[in-house]
């Protein structure tokens, strides 16, 4: 069998499905290899800062990287511009529906929000709301998704600062998208982790 007999999905039968399954989970499991190759894809995007969004990217991460920030983060920090190049418009949510399987609950919110949160560093400029992020004043993460927007994102758009490249984040990325989808024991709901660790930061930065 190397394709399904069927032309319309009613009209499949259980050898079918199985087979389509199987696919499946060969094609999900390079995901992660996907992924990094739409993060060099990023290099394109975004003309007029001083850095590529793939360098953003990169720079983001590794200040959470060097904040002492556990995996989930790490990565939630490496892909949370990756929706930029098919939805410039909504670029958080792309983001945070690609991480939501597989990391904190607290991670995908912060990423899915960090848009509006982003906003106070420059929407004034603009005629907009600086302050949108305050319709999220009472939400567990608030603080959480201020922190990752003060620290890692809003900061990284720095041409001399010396990031790690991307084989560096590679083995998270390649864990991270290797767990099982929607495990509750990866997904933590209503779990805090800081962000940054002193201890573990001071050894990544011995
Ligand atoms: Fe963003
Ligand atoms: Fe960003």
């Amino acid at each position: 069998m190397e394709t399904v007999k069927f032309t319309a999905m009613k009209d499949g039968d259980r050898e079918d499905y199985e087979f389509l399954t199987r696919h499946e989970i060969d094609y999900a499991s390079k995901t992660a290899e996907r992924l990094l190759g739409a993060l060099v894809e990023l290099d394109e995007s975004m003309s007029g800062y001083q850095i590529t969004r793939l360098g953003h990217s990169l720079q983001s991460a590794t200040r959470a990287w060097r904040d002492g920030a556990d995996t989930d983060w790490v990565v939630s920090a490496l892909l949370h511009d990756i929706g930029d190049i098919y939805a410039p418009y909504n670029h958080d949510e792309y983001a945070a529906a690609i991480l939501k399987p597989f990391v904190r609950e607290q991670c995908a919110w912060v990423v899915e929000k960090h848009g509006d949160f982003q906003k106070l560093y420059y929407a004034h400029h603009l005629g907009g709301n600086p302050n949108s992020r305050d319709a999220y004043r009472d939400h567990l993460y608030f603080d959480d998704c201020a922190t990752f927007c003060e620290r890692w994102d809003q900061s990284s758009f720095d041409p001399d600062y010396p990031h790690e490249d991307i084989a560096f984040f590679r083995p998270l990325v390649e864990e991270v998208f290797a767990r099982k989808a929607y495990d509750p024991a990866v997904i933590r709901s209503g779990e805090r982790v800081p962000l940054t660790d002193p201890t573990i930061a001071g050894e990544r930065n011995a």
